[in-house]
C-alpha cells in the first residue's frame, strides 16, 4: 500500500537542542521535508498530527550554560523561544511545538522507564566513576581534566586528549581534576540501568532489515545494516547528572534518564499536550489497535546523525514497551554544506535563520525554494550564495513570477481584471490543459517516496508550461486584431495560475496564499489540482502583488564577506588556542613517511565507540589501520575517500588488531575531526611533505 493511502498520520521532526539558533542545515535536514509532507497530507484531508519541540536535556544544554556562565534554565528559555520563532517565520507548520522540560513530559518519560523496569527489561550494572565530593556529583567525562598518558598534555579531557587526539576514558588521566571544584575526584561505585540492545538484535533484523528493505532510503538502510553488522551492545539508559528527568527509583536518587531515552518520548508527550489542547485522543496517534488498519502511520523526519536513535534505539524501546506503534519510515537526510565547508555552529560557518530574515525580510519562500531544490536527500549537498541567487533569479523570478505577473498585468490592462471566456479552445489550449493535469500525480508520487527535490521540479515545470504558452500565443501582439482570442488565452493562462496556486501550497505557503488572493479565489485542496475550470467566466481578479525580486550581486557579496569574516575571526581564535610545539630539525621531519592513501574498506571495531578498522591502499601496499574517528564518520560514507597516512609509524596492536600506520586528521577546538586530503584525487602513494 502506498505511503499516502493511509487515514491517519503521526509525523515528527527531530527535536532540536535548545542550545543555539537554527541555521539552514536544520531546515534542510528535518524540517522542510517534514513540512512539505505534512502540508501535502493536510491538503488531502488526512488526519495528521505534526509534532516537534525543544530537546532541553543532556550535556548539550549544560555545557552551553557553562560556556555562557548562566543556568541551564536560562539557556533553554532563551533558545526555545528563538527556535520556535524561526520555525514560525519559515512556515514550518507544527501542530504543536513543545518542550521536554514540561512536567507532562517528565511524567511520561518516567512512566516509560518504570514500565520497562517492572518488566525486567533493564540490566543493572555497577561501575566505578569519578565523583566530586565538594559538588556532590558524579562527573561526566568532559568535566574531568588531567594529564594525557600519551603526550603529557596537562589539559586532556576525560574522553579525549585534544593535543594528541587519543581517545581516553577518565581513569586513564594522570592527576585528574574536577572542572567544577578543581579538586581531585574520588572513584565511587555507581549503578546504571542498561537496555540490552543485543537481546533485540534478532527482532531488529527482522523488523528493520527484512521488513523495510526497499522502503527505507538507501542512505538510511546502509547505516542500519552496518550498525547491526557490528553487533549491538547494551546501552545505559541512565546518567549521573544534575540536569534532566529524574530516574523514578528510590535507589537512583540524583540520577537522570539518558537524554536519548527521554528525547524521542518527547514526540509522544507533545502529542499528549496537543490532544489536551484540541480535544483529541493522543492514543489514536501512538497506540496499537486491534485492527492494524486503524493504526496511525508514524514517520520520523531527521538528519543522518540521528538515524541510529530513530531506527534502532527508539524502536527497541517502543517494542519493549509493547503498546506502541513503530515507525513506518525514517526518511533521514544527509548533511548540507555551505560554500565548500561543513556547516559549523562553533566556527560560525552558517546561515542563521534569524539573520537571514533580517537581511532578506519577507523572503522565506525564496529560501524554502532553494533549500528544497538542493535537499541532501541521498548524499551531502551544498548551499552557495551564487546558486541561491541563480535559482531565485532564473527560476522564481524569471519563470514563476514572470508568468504570473504577465497574466495578471495583461488581464488588468485589456479587460480590467475580468476573466472572459472568448472563443472556443484550440488544440493548443487543450494540449496545455492535458499537460497541466499530469503534474498533480507526478508531484504526489514524488512526495510519497520522499523525493522532494523532484516534486519541486515538477512544480516549476508546470510554471514553465505557462510561460511557454504565453510566449507562443503572444497575446500582446494579437490584441490589435483578435481580441476574442486574447480573452481565451488569458482565460487559459489564468487557469494555469490557479493550478500553480494549488500546487505551490506544500512548498511555498506564503506565495500560495498571495496567489489565491490575487485570483480572488478561496484556498483549494489538492482535489482541485489539475482542474481546468477553477476560475469561472466573469471572475474578477484581485490586485497584482509582487511575488519575487531579483537577488543582487551586492547581496551575494555581502553574504560572502560575512562568511569570510567569520573564517578570519575563527582562524585567529584557533591560533590562540593551540601554541606551537618545540622546533624539530628538517632531518627529523624527513623521517616521517606520509602518503596519500585511499580507503578501500571501513567497519566499526566491535565493542568500541570511537574506533574504525580501515583497509587502506597506500600505493605501497594495502594495510589495516585502526583509527578513532567512528564518532564522526559512518563507515559507508568514507569508503573511497583519500586520506593522509603516516606509513612508517611503528605498528601497534589496538583492541586485538594490528594497526599499521596512522591517519592524519584535522581537529578543531571542539574536537571535531576532518580528513586531511587532496582537494582533487591524486594517485595513492603520493608523498606528503
Ligand atoms: N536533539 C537531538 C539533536 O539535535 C535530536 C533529538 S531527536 C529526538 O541531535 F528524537 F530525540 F527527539
Ligand atoms: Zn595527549
Amino acid at each position: 500500500m502506498s505511503t499516502l493511502s493511509k487515514k491517519r498520520y503521526t509525523i515528527t521532526s527531530a527535536l532540536p537542542y535548545a542550545n543555539g539558533p537554527l541555521h539552514i542545515g536544520h531546515l534542510a535536514g528535518a524540517y522542510i521535508p517534514g513540512d512539505i509532507f505534512v502540508r501535502f497530507l493536510r491538503l488531502n484531508h488526512k488526519d495528521v498530527v505534526y509534532v516537534c519541540g525543544s530537546d532541553e536535556h543532556g550535556a548539550a544544554i549544560t555545557i552551553k550554560a557553562k560556556k555562557e556562565g548562566v543556568t541551564p534554565k536560562e539557556i533553554i528559555n532563551k533558545y526555545n523561544k528563538q527556535i520556535k520563532d524561526s520555525f514560525e517565520d519559515f512556515g514550518i507548520s507544527f501542530d504543536i511545538y513543545h518542550r521536554t522540560s514540561e512536567p507532562i513530559h517528565h511524567q511520561l518519560s518516567q512512566e516509560f522507564f518504570l514500565n520497562l523496569y517492572e518488566k525486567g527489561e533493564f540490566i543493572e550494572k555497577f561501575s566505578e566513576q569519578y565523583y566530586d565530593e565538594e559538588f556532590n556529583q558524579f562527573l561526566a567525562d568532559r568535566y574531568i581534566v588531567g594529564t594525557c598518558p600519551h603526550c603529557q598534555n596537562e589539559g586532556a579531557y576525560g574522553d579525549q586528549c585534544e593535543k594528541c587526539g587519543t581517545s581516553l576514558s577518565p581513569t586513564d588521566l594522570i592527576n585528574p581534576k574536577s572542572t567544577l571544584s578543581g579538586n581531585t575526584p574520588i572513584l565511587k561505585e555507581t549503578k546504571h540501568w542498561y537496555l540490552p540492545l543485543d537481546k533485540y538484535q534478532p527482532w531488529l533484523e527482522e523488523w528493520l532489515i527484512e521488513g523495510k528493505k526497499g522502503e527505507l532510503k538507501s542512505n538510511v538502510f546502509g547505516q542500519c545494516q552496518s550498525w547491526l553488522k557490528s553487533g549491538l551492545q547494551p546501552r545505559s539508559m541512565t546518567r549521573d547528572l544534575d540536569w534532566g528527568v529524574d530516574v523514578p527509583l528510590v535507589e537512583a536518587e540524583g540520577k537522570k534518564l539518558y537524554v536519548w531515552l527521554d528525547a524521542p518520548i518527547g514526540y509522544i508527550s507533545a502529542t499528549k499536550q496537543w490532544a489536551i489542547d484540541h480535544g483529541k485522543n493522543w492514543e489514536d496517534y501512538w497506540k496499537k489497535t486491534a485492527n492494524p488498519e486503524d493504526e496511525s502511520t508514524l514517520i520520523h523526519f531527521i538528519g543522518k546523525d540521528n538515524i541510529v536513535f530513530h531506527c534502532i534505539i527508539f524502536p527497541a524501546i517502543l517494542h519493549a514497551h509493547g503498546d506502541y506503534i513503530l515507525p513506518d519510515n525514517v526518511p533521514a537526510n544527509e548533511f548540507l554544506n555551505l560554500e565548500g565547508d561543513k556547516l559549523s555552529t562553533s566556527r560560525n560557518h552558517a546561515v542563521w535563520l534569524h539573520e537571514y530574515l533580517e537581511e532578506f525580510p519577507g523572503k522565506q519562500d525564496e529560501l524554502r525554494y532553494v533549500l528544497t531544490s538542493i535537499l541532501p536527500e541521498t548524499s551531502d549537498s551544498e548551499f552557495t550564495w551564487k546558486d541561491f541567487q541563480a535559482r531565485v533569479n532564473n527560476e522564481l523570478v524569471a519563470i514563476l513570477g514572470n508568468f504570473i505577473n504577465r497574466v495578471m498585468v495583461l488581464s488588468h490592462k485589456y479587460f480590467d481584471g475580468k476573466l472572459l471566456r472568448g472563443s472556443v479552445y484550440t488544440d493548443t489550449d487543450q494540449n496545455v490543459f492535458e499537460e497541466l493535469a499530469k503534474y498533480p500525480g507526478l508531484i504526489e508520487q514524488s512526495i510519497g517516496s520522499y523525493r522532494f527535490r523532484e516534486a519541486l521540479s515538477y512544480f516549476i515545470n508546470a510554471a514553465r508550461l505557462g510561460n511557454k504558452y504565453l510566449a507562443e500565443e503572444e497575446p500582446w501582439k494579437i490584441i490589435k486584431n483578435d481580441e476574442e482570442r486574447v480573452k481565451t488565452v488569458l482565460f487559459v493562462a489564468s487557469q494555469i495560475v490557479a493550478n500553480l496556486a494549488v500546487l505551490a501550497q506544500p512548498f511555498l505557503p506564503k506565495t500560495a496564499t498571495k496567489l489565491f488572493e490575487m485570483l480572488n479565489l478561496p484556498q483549494k485542496s489538492w482535489d482541485s489540482a489539475g482542474e481546468v475550470d477553477l476560475l469561472k467566466e466573469g471572475q474578477q481578479l484581485g490586485e497584482v502583488q509582487l511575488l519575487f525580486e531579483k537577488i543582487t550581486d551586492e547581496q551575494v557579496e555581502f553574504q560572502l564577506n560575512k562568511l569570510a569574516q567569520s573564517k578570519i575571526d575563527n582562524a585567529k581564535s584557533v591560533s590562540i588556542a593551540a601554541p606551537a610545539k618545540a622546533n624539530v630539525t628538517f632531518d627529523d621531519f624527513m623521517k616521517l613517511d606520509i602518503r596519500v592513501g585511499t580507503i578501500l574498506e571501513a567497519e566499526k571495531v566491535a565493542k568500541t565507540k570511537k574506533l574504525l578498522k580501515l583497509k587502506i591502499d597506500t600505493g605501497i601496499d594495502q594495510r589495516i589501520v585502526v583509527s578513532g574517528i567512528a564518532e564522526f564518520f559512518a563507515p559507508a560514507d568514507i569508503v573511497g575517500k583519500q586520506v593522509s597516512i603516516l606509513v612508517n609509524l611503528e605498528p601497534r596492536e589496538i583492541k586485538g588488531i594490528m594497526s599499521q600506520g596512522m591517519i592524519l586528521m584535522a581537529e578543531d577546538a571542539d574536537g571535531r575531526l576532518d580528513f586531511v586530503n587532496p582537494t582533487d584525487a591524486v594517485k595513492s602513494g603520493s608523498t606528503v611533505r
